[in-house]
């Protein structure tokens, strides 16, 4: 007989148990393409681990009834600092994809960021959830394909443009190269052969996907006069979908609203950025999934703040796996974080309900280190909170 522990269902009481179950319930290329980084993963790895070089000042003694976790991004009410990085492809992760993690968002009364590489049209990621929704572009198919997608964005009310400028070429992910990922999305049958035992190992998976239609093209890369982009074809369509300065001004121009520009790393490019017209900067190093080596991003965030000096907002993501996390990011100045692993797992694990527990957990961190710190407020936490290494100064 089974032991009771092992029918129990899994308590999920942190991120880090998502993470396994994200394992069990995708194949192995999905849970890499999710999981994985780029060459040697050390800014994967630094990204989580460089939290652990900041520690706590709490303030003791003190008591407060109410703790307020809300806090306003590009003008945007949000219920508790966090919001929804873009993710590609989510639809790998679970059929719900893009839409169940906007739903999600909306419940938990933050926003949603729509990756360019989204399964979903655009529209209805924006009518699945009842939040602001932000889209994240590429200039993947060239201006045209971009102008269609700034224009239809514009058209289905999202909230701003997060335009991201670390990805000239796509990172070096081994782990997806060696898993046969551009095989098995790609339309030869037999170059896939070899690769489908991890996916036969998934059957219920493989079912769902396959009732969903499969490998379906990008709806929001459409390019005028051949149609959508096929996912296949991402790769070599990033090489020559770089976003430049000169970029940023006509993107500015055709959006008139709202700009982030995300990949940002030193003072210099934030500098930039601002200059470039860019409401918020999110210093990212895209989750160590493009050049390793780069430092990680919470380590690179103090010298952000510093050159930005409250001419815009702040915002960060990279290893964002607890709540602690979230409040000394913002002990270091950031406006509000990205989540992208830690919901993500939730979304491969459980669907929208994953994405939900994936939030609770999150939110329910925040309050409580607030109040272990002594602190009422996110917007009055602020660097006599914590303390970091001197090499992180500029
Ligand atoms: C599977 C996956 C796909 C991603 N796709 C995109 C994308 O399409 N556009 C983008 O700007 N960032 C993308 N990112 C980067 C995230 O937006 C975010 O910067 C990163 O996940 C933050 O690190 P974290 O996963 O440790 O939270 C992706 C990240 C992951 C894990």
């Amino acid at each position: 007989m089974a032991s009771a522990r092992a029918v129990a269902p899994p308590r999920v009481v942190a991120i880090g148990d998502l993470r396994p179950l994200a394992e069990r319930r995708v194949p192995r290329a999905v849970f890499d393409y999710l999981d994985g980084g780029a060459e040697g993963e050390s800014t994967l790895r630094e990204n989580c681990r460089a939290f652990e070089d900041m520690t706590f000042r709490p303030r003791h003694a003190v008591s407060f009834t109410n703790c307020d976790l809300s806090t306003k991004v590009l003008g945007l009410e949000v219920s508790f600092p966090a919001l929804l990085a873009p993710v590609g492809y989510s639809r790998l992760m679970h059929p719900g994809g893009e839409r169940a993690a906007a739903s999600a968002a909306g419940r938990a009364g933050t926003a949603y960021i729509l990756s360019t590489i989204s399964g979903h049209p655009l529209e209805d990621v924006r009518a699945a959830s009842t939040g602001p929704v932000l889209y994240q572009l590429y200039l993947l198919g060239g201006r045209a394909a971009a102008e269609d997608a700034i224009t239809r964005a514009r058209n289905a009310q999202f909230s701003a443009l997060v335009v991201t400028i670390d990805t000239p070429v796509a990172g070096m992910r081994e782990r997806d190269l060696r898993n046969g990922m551009k095989e098995l999305l790609g339309a030869n049958p037999f170059a896939r052969i070899p690769f489908l035992p991890q996916v036969l190992a998934r059957p219920r998976w493989l079912l769902r996907f396959l009732l969903d239609g499969g490998v379906r093209p990008l709806p929001n890369v459409v390019i005028p006069g051949e149609g959508p982009m096929t996912l296949p074809d991402v790769g070599a369509a990033l090489a020559s979908a770089v976003v430049t300065w000169q970029d940023l001004e006509w993107i500015r121009e055709l959006w008139r609203g709202p700009i982030v520009v995300k990949g940002v790393l030193t003072g210099e490019d934030a500098r930039r950025a601002i200059d470039a017209g860019a409401a918020a900067v999110c210093v990212s190093n895209h989750g160590g999934r493009q050049l390793d080596g780069v430092p990680a991003s919470i380590r690179a965030l103090p010298e952000v703040v510093s050159a930005v000096n409250g001419r815009a907002e702040v915002w960060m993501d990279g290893g964002i796996r607890r709540g602690s996390d979230i409040v000394k990011a913002l002990c270091l100045g950031a406006r509000a974080v990205l989540c992208g692993r830690a919901y993500a797992y939730g979304l491969a694990a459980a669907g929208e309900a994953g994405v939900a527990r994936a939030l609770e957990i999150l939110r329910a961190d925040v309050e409580r280190t607030l109040r272990l710190l002594g602190c009422a407020s996110v917007s009055e936490l602020d660097r006599s909170y914590v303390e970091i290494p001197a090499s992180w100064e500029r």
